[in-house]
């Protein structure tokens, strides 16, 4: 078949499409790309089950047994393709120094010949002998003046089956597109031509080239050669946070890596906390925790697992909605112990991705609970107890992942969906350190608060490519997701104390966790997961002037007596193990510190290198 001439791109557009621009730039893509053939994503279930049926019939997905697991699919990624590719991510600003240190850049010229315009350049006939997915998404409910429009533009089946999950997407989209709607463009490809009677491979991917490519000034977003998440699904990171950041920071706004909570108290009081912790630390759990019973009476209900668009209201206050509709989450370590809000998220209507292959058609993951006797391992060979035992192999990709829709979740908060989002009382920010950094601490002020965000650090997860558990610093854990530069980034979150306090409200309090600390055994101290209602309840209580704590260089954290133990042995001796702040491990961090500062002198607001100066004060004094 000829690939689809510019001019055609009306012909397939379906009737009720009316935006001019979008079919004109559905018809330039489709002529770069040499696409085969042009699908309109309507978003109706019956497209769904039609594309996962395409997908099985390609090899792609494996249905798992409707018996065990209703709709529900596994895609097995290629081995090179299983992770962000936070060293092939650009932020091609006009100017180098609005993008910063902490991303790769390249002028917008280069980038743009490089993809599109020079004369080998990758899009060129990159969907030859593929169908190009047009799929039209909302970032927020649908509608709402919060919520901004993208379209994808995408030769993988895969990617708009997982947009259906995680967006509201489809036809909805292009009637609020009207005439003359604006969208961000996304282009997305997995670059893997097909040449004639060449045959697909279950997972098409480019191993040797990917780019994934911001241009903040436009707008738009380009990918290339992966097929895999926050890489291939660009409503995510690519729009919801890189470009959705520079929004914010121009009109006055923030596009965070939190997730978001709703949490009432025994008395009936609801808060709402925004939470911000790297990839793979621990987001879709604290959304999705189930408070101990012993605790008595506290609940939490989930607003958002992983992205949070956080605005000034008319009081003063901070609103937070969740521009996504569904869950990419993590599957390792979940299970009906750590996680039973998810678990039961995932009984129906799932995709997973890179887990293992039970013999009944079911899927397993290391930390789901018993090992089967055999399974298929998500690079699709034979595993057993026994041979991983022996080689190490996993069943699962420690970044092994499902996609759900929010309303799978059984906690779901009421407010989900809401357009004017929810208050937000607390911002708390959290790395997994094994060592130095306490349970938990609140912050005596706003600025204290940035500066813990600002020096974040974590150890590096699988969420990535790249070497695992090395500390680096993670600011707001957002090193990977903030589309300018980090120190103005900085100021833009300090700027915000005086906007708020202006209107008379009062700020969030902002508070700094750490459920990863490890003892002499290598083994996590803290029991973790449901158990962070504990630390959650303090915050609160904190909130209500009704909980007390210990004055230390860095702020308040809770003494033993301070927190509710009603229910768990958790010793006096192992609960000093994980709050004490060692002084020269300090010092040593102090130093982690400075690198950080070092990098992003050139824009570094003054107030934070004053906090890092008092600091070194008291820690010597
Ligand atoms: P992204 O989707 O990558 O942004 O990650 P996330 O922050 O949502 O991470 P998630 O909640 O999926 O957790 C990642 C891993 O950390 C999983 O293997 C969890 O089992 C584990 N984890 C989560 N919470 C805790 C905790 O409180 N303690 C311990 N020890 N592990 C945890
Ligand atoms: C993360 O890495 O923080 C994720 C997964 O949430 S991905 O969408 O692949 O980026
Ligand atoms: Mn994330």
């Amino acid at each position: 078949m000829n690939p689809i001439a510019s001019a055609e791109a009306r012909a397939y557009a379906p009737a009720y499409v009316k935006n001019t621009r979008l079919i004109e730039w559905v018809g330039q893509i489709a002529a770069l790309t040499a696409a085969k053939a042009i699908h309109w994503c309507d978003g109706s279930d019956a497209e769904y089950n039609q594309l996962c049926q395409q997908l099985v019939d390609a090899g792609t997905f494996k249905k798992l047994n409707p018996a065990r697991r209703p709709n529900s699919f596994l895609a097995c990624s290629d081995p090179s393709d299983v992770a962000r590719v936070e060293d092939r991510t650009f932020i091609c600003s006009r100017n180098q120094d609005d993008a910063g240190p902490t991303n790769n850049w390249m002028a917008p010229a280069e980038m743009r010949a490089l993809l599109q315009t020079g004369e080998r350049a990758l899009f060129k006939g990159c969907m030859q002998g593929r169908t190009l997915y047009v799929i039209p998404f909302s970032m927020g409910p649908l509608g709402s003046p919060i919520s901004h429009l993208g379209v994808e533009l995408s030769d993988s089946a895969y990617v708009a089956v997982n947009m259906k999950l995680m967006t509201r997407m489809g036809r909805p989209v292009v009637d609020l597109l009207g005439t003359d709607g604006r969208f961000v463009p996304c282009v997305h490809s997995v670059g893997a031509p097909l040449q004639p009677g060449q045959r697909d491979v279950p997972w098409p991917c480019n191993a040797e080239k990917k780019y994934i490519v911001h241009y903040p000034e436009t707008q738009e977003i380009w990918s290339y050669g992966s097929g895999y998440g926050g890489n291939a699904l660009l409503g995510k990171k690519c729009l919801a946070l890189r470009i959705a950041s520079t929004m914010g920071r121009d009109q006055g706004w923030l596009a965070e890596h939190m997730l978001i909570l709703g949490v009432t108290t025994p008395a009936r009081r609801k808060y709402h906390v925004a939470a911000a912790f790297p990839s793979a630390c621990g987001k879709t759990n604290f959304a999705m925790l189930i408070p101990p019973a012993a605790m008595g009476g506290w609940t939490v209900t989930t607003i958002g697992d992983d992205i949070a668009w956080i605005k000034p209201g008319s009081d003063g206050r901070l609103y937070a909605i969740n521009p996504e509709a569904g869950y990419f989450g993590v599957a390792p370590g979940t299970n009906f112990e750590t996680n039973p809000n998810c678990m039961r998220s995932l009984e129906h209507d799932v995709i997973f991705t890179n887990v293992a292959l039970t013999d009944d058609g079911d899927v397993w993951w290391e930390g789901m609970g018993p090992a089967p006797q055999h399974a298929i391992d998500w690079q699709g060979r034979d595993w057993t107890p026994a041979i991983a035992q022996e080689t190490g192999a996993k069943a699962a990709h420690p970044n092994s992942r499902f996609t759900v829709a929010a309303t799978n979740n059984p906690a779901l908060d009421p407010a989900w969906d809401d357009a004017s989002g929810v208050p937000i009382d607390a911002f708390i920010f959290g790395g997994r350190r094994s060592t130095t950094v306490p349970l938990v601490t609140e912050a005596r002020n706003w600025m204290e608060g940035i500066y813990m965000g600002a020096t974040l650090g974590s150890e590096t997860t699988a969420a990535a490519v790249g070497q695992q558990g090395v500390v680096r610093r993670d600011p707001f854990a957002m090193l990977p997701f903030c589309g300018y530069n980090m120190g103005d980034y900085f100021q833009h979150w300090l700027d915000m104390e005086s906007r708020l306090a202006s209107q008379g409200a009062t700020l969030p309090r902002i508070f700094c966790v750490n459920w990863f600390r490890k003892g002499a055994d290598g083994q996590f101290v803290w029991p973790g997961y449901g158990e962070n209602a504990r630390v959650l309840k303090w915050m609160i209580e904190r909130i209500e002037g009704k909980a007390a704590g210990e004055n230390h260089l860095f702020g308040i954290s809770p003494r033993y007596d301070d927190l509710d133990w009603g229910g768990l042995d958790f010793s006096r001796e192992r609960y000093a193990s994980i709050t004490c702040a060692d002084p020269a491990s300090w010092q040593a961090e102090l130093k982690l510190h400075d690198e950080l500062f070092k990098l992003l002198a050139a824009r570094l607001p003054a107030s934070l290198k004053n906090a890092r100066q008092a600091m070194e004060a008291g820690l010597a004094g």
